[in-house]
């Protein structure tokens, strides 16, 4: 008997070919680059056995109660599942799959590569170049901050935390400061010192957001926080959106209460492109793309299709999500 798989956007061919080989499912996929729009989920989850889904779903009891009881796994191409109403999974009996560790090298390379065109200011030169403002070398133009010699405070030192820190070390960070619910014997690697949040955004030059999106997090940094941040020290962000109050960061921002902010994600997802974040030139936003290399994200869509069918036939999955 085929088990009914809803697939909710286009995804790599690696994963999808994984599926169609298993010969067990019958695949209707959302064949775009864009979102599925919510009737429309609604409709192609009906009866469905599985859902591979992504963070831009939101799987709520809707959702679920839309699919029915044949619906056995939900398995997510992405790290972070704060999209997934566990809560309502987890009453229903409903497995879940996601993809930790097979992103992590490359969301800690973007978060280096974002924290460094922040701190040395990229976009602008870049634009600069483009518009003429380059009349000639300048002793006092486009000066930024480096990290030779600097504190760095990691928030949430998990995964990609660790693998953030460990990138960082070499280009001469003086002190690794980091908080979390715990400290972690890991951290030893990167001479990792466990602070109160307090002393970790009053001391560090760079604040680094790595931690998962939960109610605990959710708004963590707002005017309180970035006012005990240094006037000198920038703010990067590559977890979720939600994790910032943006009204407060743009604040901070425009009144010279932090120097910059790196973000990778916002809310909502894309922002809207007058959003008032955008005007300012110590803020560099990118797309959400900390995962998005070629390799990486054929590795994700392997992952989700092999935890969907593990899922489906009752076998342990690759990357189940503990529930
Ligand atoms: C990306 O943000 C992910 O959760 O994989
Ligand atoms: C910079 O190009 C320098 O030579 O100092």
């Amino acid at each position: 008997q085929m088990l009914k798989v809803f697939v909710t956007r286009r995804i790599p061919q690696e994963g999808m070919k994984i599926l169609q080989k298993a010969g067990m499912c019958n695949l209707s996929v959302w064949d775009s680059d864009e979102p599925v729009p919510r009737a429309e989920l609604l409709k192609g989850v009906a009866g469905a056995h599985g859902l591979l889904c992504l963070l831009s779903d939101k799987v709520d009891a809707e959702v679920l109660d839309a699919a029915g009881p044949n619906l056995k796994v939900i398995s997510t191409l992405s790290v972070g599942f704060d999209h997934l109403a566990i809560d309502e999974i987890k009453k229903r009996g409903i497995r879940v799959g996601y993809t930790p560790d097979v992103l992590t090298d490359a969301t800690a390379e973007l978060t280096v590569a974002l924290l460094l065109a922040t701190a040395r200011r990229l976009p602008e030169g870049v634009e600069e170049v483009k518009n003429g403002g380059w009349s000639t070398w300048k002793p006092l133009w486009l000066c930024g901050y480096g990290l030779s010699g600097s504190t760095v405070g990691v928030i949430g030192l998990g995964r990609i935390g660790l693998a953030i820190a460990r990138r960082l070390k070499p280009f001469g960070v003086k002190r690794l400061l980091y908080t979390g619910r715990q400290p972690k014997p890991q951290a030893q690697e990167v001479d990792g010192e466990y602070v109160p949040l307090d002393t970790l955004v009053r001391e560090s030059d760079f604040v680094v957001v790595s931690c998962s999106l939960t109610p605990d997090t959710q708004g963590l940094c707002d005017k309180t926080f970035f006012s005990k941040m240094k006037k000198t020290s920038i703010f990067i962000n590559t977890s979720r959106g939600a994790v910032v109050n943006q009204e407060d960061l743009f604040e901070a921002l425009s009144s010279g209460q932090i120097a910059a902010a790196g973000l990778d994600v916002t809310t909502p997802e894309p922002l809207p492109t007058n959003h008032p974040l955008l005007t300012l030139n110590n803020c560099v936003v990118l797309p959400h793309i900390g995962s998005a290399t070629y390799s990486t994200r054929g590795v994700m869509s392997e992952l989700t299709a092999n935890n969907l069918l593990a899922g489906l036939t009752g076998s342990e999955m690759p990357s189940e999500l503990k529930l």
